[in-house]
């Protein structure tokens, strides 16, 4: 990576806190119109991919990160889901996957509409709780120390990587030692300076080494991490990490 690129990361993440959540000055410098763009495609029904909801709830879709022996299910398998927290969650649909394996089930997501939608489908569920993240940064609504395992399937991919940062010193903060999570998230690193309408994909900057500089800075450590093909070459990650215990 160019020695600007990753001294412009240290820069900004620098007041990443260990346990505490993003700091003040991190979201602050999160809070772009870069991120505001990537929240409104999806956070009403007019939003410009609105339609991605009805492709996405195909079985064809959804059965990728959930077929048997497939590179998600294998990752996903090896998460503890009595208290499950759900990134970027959208409608719902990969969390009605396991909603009756969980005790308790978070989902997170900064769309009031696909939320409403995600409550409708899960109101017989009476452990779920949807959570809105009004700056597109946080969970604060999550205690401390109260989630066994955080995921976040196909959403991450179009983060900006300071909203990346954010999202991972929140879920440092919500899991409890020896807790796991396990992100989706872009490995394209082609177009540094630009924004994801440019990108096949929508792909957002980031890669596996920069995921990794983040979650260690957060007190979080890779347990395992697979790059794939999907809208480009090796261009997305899935990556494991733990909470430690001490
Ligand atoms: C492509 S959809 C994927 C939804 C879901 N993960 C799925 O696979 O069906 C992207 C989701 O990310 C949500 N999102 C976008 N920016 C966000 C942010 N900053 N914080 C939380 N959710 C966000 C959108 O509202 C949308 O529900």
């Amino acid at each position: 990576m160019n020695v600007a690129v990753r001294n412009a990361i240290r820069k900004v993440t620098r007041p990443l806190q260990l346990h505490g959540g993003p700091s003040d000055a991190l979201r602050q410098a999160a809070t772009t119109s870069f991120h505001q763009n990537i929240i409104d495609k999806w956070k009403t029904t007019d939003g410009s991919n609105w339609s991605y909801f009805a492709q996405a709830e195909s079985p064809e879709w959804t059965k990728a990160f959930w077929i048997e022996g497939g590179r998600y299910k294998r990752l996903f398998d090896q998460l503890d889901l009595t208290s499950l927290v759900e990134l970027a969650c959208g409608q719902g649909r990969h969390s009605f996957q396991v909603v009756n394996r969980c005790e308790r089930l978070w989902l997170v997501d900064s769309s009031v509409d696909a939320l409403s939608n995600a409550r409708k489908r899960f109101s017989a569920h009476p452990h779920v709780t949807t959570v809105i993240s009004i700056d597109g940064l946080s969970f604060t609504e999550i205690p401390d120390s109260s989630a066994t395992a955080v995921f976040s399937y196909d959403a991450m991919v179009h983060f900006e990587l300071l909203t990346v940062a954010c999202y991972i010193a929140e879920t440092a903060r919500v899991l409890r030692p020896g807790g796991r999570g396990l992100f989706h998230h872009s490995n394209y690193a082609e177009n540094p300076t630009g924004q994801i309408d440019e990108n096949p994909g929508w792909r957002n900057f980031m890669t596996t080494d920069v995921m990794n500089h983040l979650l260690s800075r957060s007190g979080l450590r890779i347990l395992e991490q697979t790059v794939f093909d999907r809208e480009n070459p090796k261009g997305d990650a899935l990556t494991m990490f733990e909470k430690p215990t001490r």
